[in-house]
């Protein structure tokens, strides 16, 4: 992959007003997060990291320094080091938004994920697209796009305090709910079963556009591959207007809280989220799983072993990201955080 570390410049003018007309709804276009603006808007995560990874999370200079994070053509790119041996944790970025949302409409247009060079490559890995509140697990934390290890297929999970029961009525067939309490690490995951919409086989195919609507009835997930109509309408698509989630068609996993007293309230469970993305290694999945991936196991002892050995297995463990749209309708509620953590290098 041709990655500059000088890329680093603010694109083109944000969408200009477009001409695709679509279904009226009451949702409004409040923000889009693209290379115009993206290390703007998303801060860097530099802690260690909660899943207790073996990683090491870098600040905003030194994913710049390190070209582990930049622009690359007309996508955000966040990588991770590919070069270097270590025994203290590879490194990594782990980037948060600052705004932060409550219900909404996102639509999230990414072309490549970090997967392995290999399948074999992939152990080790484990990349997520989610999105959280505070007081974990207290405000929730939906996790959009996430797997381990040689993981073929997207798990979908949601996790909350205890008192949160959801259904999956509506799901596509072939997408298994595996538990209804959504309570703690564990959380309720779904299961899905297309071999495009996560790893290598989301690579191969350039990836597509993961779509999520959070409602207080339901948490409604949609993938759709880079070749079908839908995710080029959505990657073409430069109006203010929301698209109307119901020609989207059976979701790939909905999240049904259910009705008052029994299930889930989503409004309590679910609040003032910000969207994440971040490729960690080993830790409480990745490396707990290990021992049972006879795929993994065969290539080192520990996880952490092979991940700090094998630096040129990770050359695809990146992310494009080519935007970010965010929908709201007048309920939904949203803030900004005062806080920067970090001066960023990414002003124009
Ligand atoms: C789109 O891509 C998927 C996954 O690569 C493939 O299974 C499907 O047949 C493709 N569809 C078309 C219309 O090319
Ligand atoms: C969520 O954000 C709203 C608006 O800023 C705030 O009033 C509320 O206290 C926040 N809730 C939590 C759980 O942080």
């Amino acid at each position: 992959m041709l990655f500059l570390k000088t890329v680093f410049r603010v694109g083109a003018a944000a969408l200009a007003a477009g001409v695709v007309a679509e279904a009226a709804s009451d949702y409004t276009l409040v923000d889009v997060f693209d290379k115009s603006n993206f290390f703007k808007e998303f801060e860097f995560f530099d802690e260690s990291d909660p899943t207790n990874g073996f990683v090491k999370y870098v600040d905003a200079r030194a994913a710049s320094d390190g070209s582990l994070a930049g622009y690359y053509q007309d996508s955000v790119y966040l990588g991770v080091d590919h070069t270097k041996t270590t025994t203290t944790g590879r490194e990594s970025v782990r980037v948060e938004s600052k705004k932060s949302y409550t219900q909404g409409l996102f639509v999230a247009d990414i072309s490549h994920m970090p997967a392995g060079v290999s399948d074999a490559g992939s152990c080790g890995l484990w990349p997520a697209f989610w999105m959280f509140g505070p007081e974990w697990p207290n405000s929730g934390e939906i996790d959009i796009l996430e797997g381990v290890n040689t993981q073929s297929s997207n798990a979908i999970t949601l996790h909350t305090a205890p008192g949160c029961h959801m259904t999956n009525t509506g799901s596509l067939a072939t997408t298994k709910l595996l538990r209804t309490d959504c309570n703690g690490q564990e959380g309720c995951s779904q299961n899905t079963q297309a071999t495009n919409n996560y790893g290598a086989g989301f690579n191969a195919a350039r990836g597509g556009v993961y779509v999520v609507e959070w409602t207080s009835t339901a948490i409604s997930l949609w993938f759709f591959g880079r070749n079908s109509s839908i995710a080029s309408e959505l990657a073409n698509d430069n109006s203010q207007e929301a698209p109307d989630t119901s020609e989207f068609g059976q979701p790939l996993a909905v999240f049904v809280g259910g009705a008052s007293g029994s299930g889930c309230d989503i409004d309590s469970h679910f609040q003032n989220h910000s969207l994440v993305f971040d490729t960690t290694f080993c830790g409480d999945w990745a490396g707990k799983v290990w021992a049972q991936d006879d795929t993994c196991s065969a290539l080192a002892p520990s996880c952490s072993a092979y991940v700090g050995s094998s630096p040129s297995a990770f050359t695809n463990a990146y992310w494009l990201v080519k935007s970010i749209k965010v929908y709201q309708k007048p309920a939904g509620a949203n803030e900004k955080r005062s806080d920067t953590r970090l001066p960023l290098p990414f002003t124009a």
